[in-house]
């Protein structure tokens, strides 16, 4: 069984979807459950939100999104603490993929420097799913969302999904086809968490 699960991946690639089904089928299982997000909703993750709308400097928005996962983290070792799975809709490879795409040609080794900000801080996840697709597929997906944010734009996307490759390695891992039908995903990641 894993207990701290977050889901990663580019706008538009399916995680916000297929982690609120994985979440509700364990609940409907009995188990214990929380469905998280960051950017939180706390005070910082408002802060965190208002950086990305008004593309605020990259190094502040680092320095925000950490902020925001160190607070959250606070309320994750709760849960965590009374045994229930939680399940983080985006989490530290974010900030690692995103922000090193902003950071990209302004420092030597953006993942490096990101990852030097909250290293040791932050609860290390027992799985992360990374929902790979490409950012043209990604994009005919969100093309009707009213308002795009900033980052949804192709070019940076590829950048992301570079930085997402690179720093999506090891046994924490499992990068999934992100074109997979919804029900094959589900029953994946579900069957990963539980058995
Ligand atoms: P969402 O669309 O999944 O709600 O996320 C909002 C945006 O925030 C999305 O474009 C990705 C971006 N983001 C970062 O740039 N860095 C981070 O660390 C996180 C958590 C999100």
């Amino acid at each position: 069984m894993k207990h701290f699960v977050t889901f990663e991946g580019i706008d538009g690639s399916g995680k916000s979807t297929v982690s609120k089904l994985v979440y509700e089928r364990l609940i409907a299982d009995g188990l214990d459950a929380v469905l998280t997000t960051e950017p939180t909703d706390s005070l910082v993750g408002r802060f965190v939100k208002q950086c990305i709308q008004t593309q605020n400097d990259p190094f502040v928005t680092s320095f925000a999104f950490v902020a925001d996962r160190m607070d959250h983290c606070r309320l994750i070792r709760q849960w965590l603490n009374e045994k229930k799975i939680v399940l983080c809709d985006r989490y530290d490879e974010s900030t690692f993929a995103y922000q090193a795409a902003q950071l990209d040609g302004t420092i030597e080794d953006p993942i490096r420097w990101l990852k030097e900000l909250s290293n040791n801080r932050i609860i290390v996840p027992d799985r992360t799913f990374l929902f790979v697709l490409s950012p043209a597929d990604a994009l005919a997906r969100i093309q009707h969302r009213e308002s795009l944010i900033p980052f949804e734009r192709q070019a940076f996307l590829e950048k992301v999904n570079k930085y997402y490759l690179k720093v999506c390695k090891g046994r924490r891992f499992k990068k999934i086809d992100a074109m997979e039908s919804v029900e094959i995903l589900v029953d994946f990641c579900y069957h990963d968490i539980v058995d």
